[in-house]
């Protein structure tokens, strides 16, 4: 049933379509009993499924009535590494804290992993997120921490996305334990420039116990001359300095924001940095959530992404976020689906994903429910029924 790249694709019997091309107060730009055309693996038209323009060439498929929504975009995760930390996890459930220390482990493990280990799993992961409607998914290095294997951790990432993230400045390497500055400097200068090429990002954790807001501005700044874009984790683990250096030297996204003074959010309501909300962080750490509603309230873009991670966050379900960020974190659900898709987008600064409109990659996912609303209102239950990326059916 794939649209081929020769084939157009008529979708039509759609009960609601999100096309994300905000009409009249709705900024999903809801459609109701509509049809999609897809041709050259982008959208064609979109519209009233009786009024479709001839197209007789086209393969038809008929939704059923379901609900039809652009294909997630995943702008924050961490999907190269090696081993994993489930005893960590199992002793967090029992009592203990998440702590930025744990990345250690699974930079010991990646180091060990050859290629084509780190290539079989990252492969699974990324199947794991393309099955649960992912059609465009960011994927960060910070597991390799010497110059070697952050370029190993680039190149394997760029071989499945566009959308790669150098991100040497995960924590300080082992190796430079008590020499931050140091570490700072290598990042900077050899690791960076063996990494850019593969890179569209450059990111830092700018947090308690990784890397201080002078450091972070050392990293980002490098990062920028570089030629790449800028992303910050920050004020995950407590207030800090990661959401106002990213709207001062303006990044793109600003990650996890689950602790924000008031001065945080109205910089973020008067910049074009997206706030990106990573609830499975807060789900797998015992943490409390980050508050959407006042970021909203207040006019910040918000995005959800998984994080996908071995020590945060070891989902890659896109729909959990958005279950998520509905029941914990006082979003409506289509703000959650809006933000897991043409908000992942604004954090990546892509236009041509997020959305279904004429010219937007044809990437869609056909849900088994006959509104969007399901995803928050059945969590854990699989609704996601097909999944186009590119106008071609996944498997
Ligand atoms: O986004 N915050 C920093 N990095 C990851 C956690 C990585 C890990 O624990 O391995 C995060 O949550
Ligand atoms: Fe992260």
């Amino acid at each position: 049933m794939a649209a081929d790249a020769d084939r157009p694709m008529l979708l039509t019997n759609i009960g609601e379509l999100t096309t994300n091309v905000a009409v009249d107060g709705d900024p999903c730009g809801t459609l109701r009993d509509a049809a999609v055309l897809v041709h050259d693996g982008l959208i064609a038209w979109t519209g009233s499924a009786d009024a479709v323009p001839p197209s007789p060439d086209a393969l038809v498929v008929d939704a059923g009535g379901r609900a039809v929504i652009p294909g997630f975009v995943d702008s924050h995760t961490h999907l190269v590494f090696g081993g994993d930390r489930a005893e960590e996890f199992a002793a967090r459930m029992a009592g203990e804290r998440y702590a930025a220390g744990g990345i250690r482990t699974t930079v010991a493990a990646t180091r060990a992993a050859s290629d084509d280990d780190l290539r079989d799993r990252l492969a699974a992961l990324v199947a794991e997120c393309r099955a649960q409607g992912t059609t465009t998914v960011e994927i960060k290095t910070g597991y390799g921490l010497d110059v070697a294997t952050e370029r190993r951790l680039a190149r394997l990432a760029a071989e499945v996305t566009d959308e790669v993230t150098f991100l040497g400045a995960h924590v300080v390497a082992p190796e430079y334990a008590d020499r931050a500055d140091e570490y700072v400097s290598l990042v900077t200068g050899v690791m960076l420039a063996t990494v850019a090429p593969h890179a569209r990002w450059i990111d830092v954790f700018c947090e308690d116990g990784a890397f201080t807001a002078e450091q972070s501005r050392r990293v980002l700044a490098a990062g920028r001359a570089a030629g790449l874009g800028i992303r910050v984790h920050g004020n995950q683990l407590g207030f800090g300095d990661g959401v106002g250096l990213a709207v001062e030297l303006g990044a793109a996204a600003v990650d996890h924001c689950t602790y924000l003074a008031d001065a945080d959010v109205a910089a973020l309501a008067a910049s074009d940095t997206v706030a990106t909300l990573l609830p499975g962080v807060e789900f797998s750490t015992r943490q409390p959530y980050p508050d959407a509603r006042r970021l909203l309230d207040a006019g910040v873009t918000v995005a959800l992404a998984s994080d996908c991670n071995p020590g945060s966050s070891y989902t890659s379900s896109m729909p959990l976020m958005i279950a998520l960020a509905v029941r914990e974190m006082g979003m409506t659900p289509s703000e959650a689906v809006w933000a897991a898709t043409a908000g992942g987008a604004r954090a990546l600064r892509r236009t041509d994903v997020g959305v279904v409109a004429p010219g937007a990659r044809a990437d869609l996912v056909l849900l088994d429910a006959p509104t969007r609303v399901h995803l928050a209102y059945r969590p854990g239950v699989p609704l996601v029924r097909r999944v186009w990326k590119d106008g071609r059916q996944l498997p």
